[in-house]
């Protein structure tokens, strides 16, 4: 890592941009006027935050960007997925006609995924699209959800139903300000982190073991070189596969019993320690059909304990509710349910056809629903 710390080169040819950076450094914050590109040259800025958010850093990031003459307001909406909404959608873009934003416009989105999708829908649609940029404040939104410019909101019947593919024109993630989020929130990151790791590097997944501790300390080099990493990975998957026809699907592994987890708990349980939960069941379920290396299961186990994340199923959750939300999932195809599976650690699986996810019979789910602490 140099002074400047870490920049990701970004490149997507059919996409809008082509090319964009995530730059990686702490109090990067302080430079986003600098980092600007000329695609985010913009007559006025926008900076959208959550409550939370904007009460710690966006204030500080308009005075930055009025004091490099970039004229900016801020807009602060209530935090909370329950906010990421299509009323929350028409609400922010109605406040940047009351502002007179135009064409010229750029909105910033200061916050975690919830307003990196939401913030990112209104630019990509507003006006029929203007520049974003994020600037992630959670784990989570730096090494995951800021990366691939999938933006979009919720519906009652479920998550991320409706929204774009949308690439933003600058990423900054300053590793500083994850000195205030909860614990809990860090976590949640450090899962996606760990699934990077389970899907494309066996060496990531030991660095970010043996760095748990400094991790877990909020070190921000180490914080620094661990979204660096994830963003990499990251990037290579969107890169070859933007819209998620192939390879792509590799980063949903864990994420078909997570998402059945989140929302039997009516997202009360963080999104990555879903994805923890997640991963060692459909590690196991890989192990049960001969798709996975036998051991990865224990292996991620080991690590995500490391961290303080659970691998097992909270309370008392039905095996068959679970697998009945596993059906609602977007990934589902016909009566089978679909899941990204991994080969080993390190890598991931491909079903015999070249699918980059896999058709499962529900029956051969119970089982290690059952193993992970669900009641059957
Ligand atoms: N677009 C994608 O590719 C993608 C990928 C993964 C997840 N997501 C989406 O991301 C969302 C989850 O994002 P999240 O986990 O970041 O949750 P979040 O945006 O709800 O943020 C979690 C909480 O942390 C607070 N917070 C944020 N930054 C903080 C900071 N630096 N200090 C103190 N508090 C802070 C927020 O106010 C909020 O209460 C979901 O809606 C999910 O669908 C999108
Ligand atoms: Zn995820």
């Amino acid at each position: 890592m140099s002074n400047e710390g870490f920049r990701v080169h970004i490149a997507l040819p059919d996409t809008r941009p082509s090319e964009y950076e995530a730059v990686i450094a702490p109090g990067s914050i302080g430079r986003v006027p600098e980092l600007l590109p000329a695609e985010a040259s913009a007559d006025r800025y926008v900076v959208v935050a959550d409550a939370e958010v904007a009460r710690l850093y966006g204030e500080s990031l308009v005075r930055c960007l009025e004091e490099a003459g970039r004229p900016a307001s801020l807009l602060a909406v209530p935090s909370g997925e329950p906010e990421k909404t299509r009323a929350r959608w028409a609400e922010v873009t109605d406040a940047l006609v009351e502002r007179g934003v135009g064409r010229d416009g750029c909105i910033i989105a200061l916050g975690g995924g919830v307003i990196g999708d939401l913030a990112g829908f209104v630019a990509a649609t507003y006006m029929r699209g203007i520049p974003l940029v994020q600037v992630p404040t959670t784990l989570l939104a730096m090494l995951d959800a800021s990366v691939g410019g999938k933006t979009g909101v919720d519906t009652p019947l479920g998550k991320n139903l409706v929204g774009v593919v949308r690439q933003p024109a600058l990423v900054v993630m300053d590793p500083l300000v994850l000195r205030t989020l909860p614990l809990a929130e860090l976590r949640s990151g450090l899962a996606e982190a760990v699934k990077h790791g389970a899907i494309a590097s066996a060496g990531y997944l030991e660095w970010i073991e043996s760095t748990g501790d400094r991790l877990l300390e909020r070190q921000s080099n180490a914080l620094a070189e661990l979204i660096a990493w994830s963003v990499e990975i990251k990037a290579s998957f969107v890169t070859r596969d933007p819209e998620e026809h192939g390879p792509r699907k590799a980063l949903n592994f864990g994420h078909t019993i997570a998402h059945a987890l989140e929302s039997l708990s009516a997202y009360t349980l963080p999104h990555g320690h879903a994805v923890a939960i997640g991963m060692v069941v459909e590690a196991r379920l890989g192990e049960r059909l001969g798709v996975t290396r036998e051991g990865s299961a224990g292996r991620l186990e080991q690590v995500l304990e490391r961290l303080g994340l659970p691998v097992r199923i909270p309370g008392s959750v039905p095996a068959r509710e679970i697998l009945a939300r596993t059906a609602r999932d977007k990934k589902v195809r016909r009566a089978r349910t679909r899941y990204s599976l991994i080969a080993e650690i390190g890598q991931s699986a491909r079903s015999e056809q070249g699918d980059w996810s896999i058709a499962v019979d529900a029956d051969a789910v119970l089982p290690v629903l059952a193993e992970a602490g669900a009641d059957v």
